[in-house]
C-alpha cells in the first residue's frame, strides 16, 4: 500500500483503504500477482488511452482489428493522422472474431504493439486470447486487450494468458456504476502517464510519483465507482463464474430460439461456434436499426441499443453495414419473463413494419 499523506485528512484513510481493497480483489479476479499493477481509471476509454499514448510508438506499427470500440480505434486513428504510427487493421470473420489468418499475416511483418478486444460489444463473440497472446508473443509484439465486454462473464488470466495489457471497464459484467474502470500493465512495463498531479503521497515534492500505479493515477478518486467495483467482484465470486457464463449463456440461446420465430428479422454473428458473452444482434427487413430502437422505447418502454454501438468498422463482417443493428444485451440477473417481454415488443415491432 502506498505511504498516506497525512494532510489529505478527514476519512482518507478509510478511502485509500477501500481503494486498495479493492485494487486487490480486481487482481485477485484477473489472476494479476502484483495489485500494484492495477491502475484505476475513469472506464476502459481512459484506460486505453494510458496504455495507447503512454507507450514510445512514434515511428512504429501498430496492428488493431475491425471489432474494435472507438476508445481504441479513435486514439490509435489519431496517431496515426499525426504520422507518428503505421496503423494496420485485421478483419474480422462474421461472427466478429479477428480473422487469425490476416492477424498472423501482420504480425509477420512486425508491430510494436497489437490493440485487440477480447469480445466485441456488437455480437458478444469472444477471441481465442490465449492464442492471440501466444502468437503476439512470437512474434514480439506487445498485446493490449479489452476485456470492457467479457469481464465478468468469463474467467480471465492475465498471468496464465501473459498479457503485456489489459483495459477494463467496471459498469458491464462487473456490476460496478458508470465511471470506474482500470488498467492492468505488466511488471516491468511503464508509460508515460496521461496526467499528473495530487497524489496523497510524497506531497512536497514538484515531481509525480514514479511507481505504480500512482504513477497513472492523479487526482481524487472515484471512491463511489471503486466501492461499487469492489461490491460487483465480490457479487461475482459469490455468484461463482461458471454459475454466471452458464445461466447468460441460457439467456442468449433463449433470445435466440425466440428472435428466430420473427418474421422479417435477421440475426448478425450469433451462430458461431466460439464462445459468447449474452448479447444478440439483429435487425428488422425494411427498418432502420435507429427506427426500431426509437419504437421500443417510445411505444413499449423496451431500452434496446440501436446503431453502430460505437464499433464502426465491424458491420461489414457481419452483414450490417452501413447502418449497424439492435443490439440485445442480458446478464446474469436477466429474467425469462424480461426477454419475453423484450421479444414481444420487436416481434409487434416487426409486424408494424415501420407504419
Ligand atoms: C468493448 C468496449 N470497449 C470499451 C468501452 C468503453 O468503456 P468505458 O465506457 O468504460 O470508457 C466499451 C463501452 O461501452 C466497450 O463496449
Amino acid at each position: 500500500m502506498p505511504p498516506r499523506d497525512a494532510a489529505r485528512g478527514g476519512f482518507s484513510s478509510d478511502a485509500a483503504d477501500m481503494r486498495e481493497s479493492c485494487r486487490q480483489s480486481v487482481a485477485r479476479f484477473f489472476g494479476i500477482e502484483n495489485s500494484n499493477a492495477v491502475a484505476f481509471t475513469s472506464g476502459a476509454t481512459e484506460a486505453l488511452n494510458l496504455a495507447i499514448r503512454g507507450l514510445e510508438l512514434r515511428g512504429k506499427t501498430v496492428i488493431t482489428t475491425a471489432g474494435e470500440h472507438n476508445s481504441a480505434l479513435r486514439p490509435l486513428s489519431a496517431l496515426e493522422r499525426a504520422g507518428d504510427i503505421a496503423l494496420r487493421i485485421a478483419p474480422c470473420t462474421s461472427e466478429g472474431l479477428v480473422d487469425l489468418a490476416a492477424l498472423e499475416k501482420l504480425l509477420c511483418r512486425g508491430a510494436a504493439l497489437a490493440v485487440i478486444n477480447h469480445c466485441s460489444n456488437v455480437t458478444g463473440a469472444i477471441n481465442d486470447l490465449a492464442t492471440i497472446s501466444a502468437l503476439t508473443r512470437q512474434h514480439g509484439t506487445l498485446l493490449l486487450t479489452d476485456v470492457s465486454q467479457s469481464a465478468g462473464h468469463r474467467p480471465i488470466d492475465c498471468a496464465g494468458l501473459d498479457i503485456d495489457m489489459m483495459a477494463f471497464t467496471g459498469h458491464k459484467a462487473l456490476f460496478g456504476i458508470r465511471g470506474i474502470g482500470g488498467l492492468y500493465v505488466r511488471d516491468g512495463l511503464l508509460l508515460r502517464p496521461l496526467k499528473t498531479g495530487g497524489t496523497g503521497v510524497h506531497g512536497r515534492l514538484l515531481t509525480h510519483p514514479d511507481r505504480p500505479p500512482v504513477r497513472y493515477e492523479a487526482g481524487t478518486p472515484n471512491m463511489p465507482g471503486i466501492a461499487a467495483l469492489h461490491a460487483g467482484i465480490a457479487c461475482i465470486e459469490s455468484f461463482g463464474l461458471e454459475t454466471i457464463a452458464g445461466q447468460c449463456e441460457g439467456n442468449r440461446r433463449y433470445c435466440i430460439e425466440r428472435l428466430e420465430t420473427i418474421p422479417g428479422l435477421r440475426l448478425h454473428g450469433a451462430r458461431g461456434d466460439c464462445a459468447y458473452a449474452p448479447i444478440v444482434s439483429f435487425t428488422l427487413e425494411d427498418m432502420a436499426p435507429e427506427e426500431v430502437g426509437y419504437l421500443l422505447e417510445q411505444s413499449f418502454d423496451i431500452a434496446l441499443r440501436a446503431g453502430v454501438h460505437c464499433a464502426p468498422l465491424i458491420h461489414r463482417a457481419i452483414g450490417a453495414e452501413p447502418a449497424g443493428t439492435i443490439r440485445i444485451s442480458c446478464s446474469y440477473l436477466t429474467k425469462r419473463e424480461e426477454i419475453d417481454q423484450a421479444i414481444d415488443a420487436i416481434r409487434a415491432a416487426a409486424e408494424t413494419g415501420g407504419r
